[in-house]
Order: C-alpha cells, then sequence, then structure tokens
C-alpha cells in the first residue's frame, strides 16, 4: 500500500494516496456479480471495476448488513455480492427511486436478501458539521442498522455527499467499511477530508484515484484516533458556508432542470 499526497494537497493533508490492497484489486469475483460488471454501460451507473471491488470487500470481510446512497446498478451489485456469500440484508436510499426500479426489482427477487428502499430527501441543513445537504430519513436509515459497509454514490455532485454519512454514521458497527465513489473529483475530496475532520474514529484505509473516478475506503475504528481539531473545525465550518453559499446558483440551475424533465431510467 503506497502512502503520498494528492498533487496540490497540503504537507499535513490528511487526506494521502492509499493503494487498493491486493485482496481487493484483484482475485475472484462471483459470476453473477461479474454478469452485472460487464453489463453496465449508463454513465450514472458504478463503474465495473468499482462493483468487482465492492464484491470483493464483502467477501474478504465479511460483510452482511450493508446501507447505500444511490440506488441502482450498485444495488444489484451490492445484492449479487451478498447472494454469494450466503445472503444478507441490503437497505438503499434514493430520492428517485423511479430511476431505479428495473435494477431494484431484480435486487428484491433474491430471495437470500433482506432488502429496504428508502425515498431520500435532501434538506439544507447546519449543525455542528458545517452547512450541507442531509437527508430527512435520519431515524429509519438508523433503524434498519447497524451496518457493516455503507457505499456512499450519491446525492448527485452539485449537493456534496457530506451529509449521507452523517445521517448513518452512529448505525455504522464498529469495525465497518465506508466507500465513497467517485472520490477524485474536488468535491468529494473535500467530503473525505471533512469526515475525518469531524469523526475522530475514521481511518482512511484506501484513497486511490487509479480506479475510474477514484474511490475512497474509510473504517470505524472502535476507538478515537485522533484528538477532535476545534480550531480547524471553525475553519472548515466557515468553509462550508460559504461553499453553499456560492454554489447556489449552480444548484437552483439543478434543481429547475430536474423539474423539468424526467430522469431516465437505470436498466
Ligand atoms: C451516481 S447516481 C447513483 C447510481 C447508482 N449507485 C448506480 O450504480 O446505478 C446518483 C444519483 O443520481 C440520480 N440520477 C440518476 N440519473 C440522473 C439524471 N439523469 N439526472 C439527474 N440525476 C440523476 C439518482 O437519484 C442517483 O441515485
Amino acid at each position: 500500500m503506497t502512502t503520498t499526497a494528492p498533487a496540490g494537497s497540503a504537507p499535513h493533508d490528511p487526506l494521502q494516496i492509499r493503494a487498493l490492497p491486493k485482496q481487493w484489486s484483484e482475485g475472484a469475483v462471483p459470476p453473477q456479480v461479474e454478469a452485472v460488471a460487464t453489463s453496465l454501460r449508463n454513465p450514472w451507473a458504478v463503474s465495473p471495476e468499482s462493483a468487482r471491488i465492492l464484491a470483493r470487500l464483502v467477501r474478504t470481510e465479511g460483510i452482511g448488513r450493508v446501507l447505500e446512497f444511490g440506488a441502482g446498478m450498485s444495488s444489484r451489485v451490492l445484492g449479487q455480492a451478498l447472494d454469494a456469500v450466503g445472503g444478507g440484508r441490503l437497505t438503499a436510499v434514493e430520492c428517485h427511486p423511479e430511476w431505479c426500479a428495473v435494477p431494484w426489482a431484480h435486487v428484491r427477487a433474491l430471495p437470500s436478501v433482506d432488502t429496504s428502499l428508502i425515498r431520500g430527501t435532501l434538506w439544507l441543513r447546519a449543525d455542528w458539521r458545517g452547512v450541507y445537504f442531509g437527508y430527512g430519513e435520519v431515524d429509519q436509515i438508523r433503524n434498519r442498522g447497524p451496518y457493516d459497509l455503507v457505499f456512499i454514490d450519491a446525492p448527485v455532485g452539485v449537493y456534496g455527499r457530506e451529509g449521507a454519512l452523517h445521517a448513518a454514521i452512529t448505525a455504522v458497527a464498529p469495525g465497518g467499511w465506508i466507500v465513497l465513489d467517485d472520490a477524485a473529483r474536488p468535491r468529494e475530496r473535500r467530503t473525505v477530508r471533512r469526515w475525518l475532520l469531524y469523526y475522530p474514529d475514521l481511518e482512511l484505509v484506501v484513497y486511490d484515484e487509479t480506479v475510474p473516478r477514484g474511490m475512497a475506503i474509510l473504517r470505524r475504528t472502535p476507538a478515537p484516533l485522533r484528538t477532535a481539531q476545534f480550531s480547524e473545525r471553525g475553519r472548515d465550518w466557515a468553509r462550508s458556508l460559504r461553499e453553499t453559499y456560492w454554489r447556489h446558483d449552480e444548484l437552483l440551475d439543478h434543481m429547475r432542470k430536474q423539474s423539468s424533465t424526467s430522469i431516465p431510467p437505470s436498466s
């Protein structure tokens, strides 16, 4: 595993390159997951490589209880990966359930997987973790926990993905895994830095930009790894407020477009 700072990062930056270890980058993938991975063509869907990594993670880490933000083809991947290890529980949070109706029907047809699809709603929130878009269904999400794996592939980039983990963090089992897709994008890099700043019991295990669009894998440790950095949190809080304000035009534009167009379904 290599550890270097990504280009343009400060020397003390907590976001260090940590390459995927071999047990997750290589090795067998269940044939039913491989069949889904090779069919992935929708640009909104998880990449074939990320799909294989998720399946290896489920197998090697004994994962049975999964939560995902952003349902669709990744739900099929995770459902098949759970089925291949004897079954489990898959909970998905999706703001547009109509987008994932077809893949979700496949997941529900797996008898070994206990499924639940939660319709997510996003709200502008401000609390000790800054200003961010958070999910309104926190109780429903927590009630299906604890989770061994949280896969975060939503909401769409313009909202920022901080709020997904904020909704789930207390339901992540000690030793549980958090996977952020698209982690090489600037907004997602900031998201990982923020999670590490606000949750001292998170360890960055993988930050790999060679996976298509990047992938970060974090682990919730049983005890804190760092002391709380209150002054840095204060600075970051102000940054999150400025960032939300700066991006409000982009966000309004996205909302306008979304209300005037229907989202094409995932297959
Ligand atoms: C990156 S996609 C999630 C994909 C899912 N994990 C998969 O592998 O298929 C994130 C979210 O974008 C939304 N979305 C999908 N297609 C969209 C579109 N054409 N326009 C706007 N939002 C879209 C959906 O709500 C989806 O959950």
